[in-house]
């Protein structure tokens, strides 16, 4: 794309900006939030954010924070632990879209890469049916 990575058309403040909206929705969103240790410690939802925030700038095109940091993501198995129903990979997607719109910094062709890029992923994360969770 003739203006750059995702990440350079986001840029690291809009991307933290917006993934401190997303984890308000996730939290907001009951049967969602349950998974994550910032339900139980509210206090986790910052590790939480600082997690994603790296691997999104590397995923995203920029800097390989998390692998810099944690290794390679291995998503799928770091997200075994966790029932990831059908209808959890919805609401998780559903805040991000929500965040997405409330980002006036991102622009609306670049937020709707993020979610198709975010949405093909999301898929691959399910490892339980609806009934397990
Ligand atoms: C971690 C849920 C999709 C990236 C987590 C955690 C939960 C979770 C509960 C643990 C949080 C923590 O330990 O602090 C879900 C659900 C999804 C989903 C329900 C629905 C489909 C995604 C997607 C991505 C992603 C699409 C990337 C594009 C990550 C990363 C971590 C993480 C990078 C941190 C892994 C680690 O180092 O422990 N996720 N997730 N997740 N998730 Fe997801």
């Amino acid at each position: 794309d003739l203006r750059g990575t995702l990440y350079e058309r986001v840029g690291p403040d809009a991307l933290r900006s917006l993934l401190e909206r997303f984890y308000r929705h996730v939290a907001a969103t009951a049967h969602l939030a349950e998974l994550f240790p910032g339900s139980h410690d509210p206090a986790l939802w910052a590790v939480t954010l600082e997690k994603q925030f790296a691997f999104l700038s590397g995923f995203l095109g920029g800097p390989p924070l998390y692998h810099q940091q944690y290794g390679h993501p291995r998503l799928r198995a770091r997200h075994l632990p966790f029932a990831v129903t059908p209808q959890r990979a919805r609401e998780w997607l559903a805040c991000m879209q929500t965040a997405l719109h409330e980002s006036p910094e991102i622009d609306p062709d670049t937020a709707a890469e993020v979610y198709m890029a975010l949405s093909r992923v999301a898929v691959h994360m399910v490892n339980s049916g609806d009934a397990e969770g």
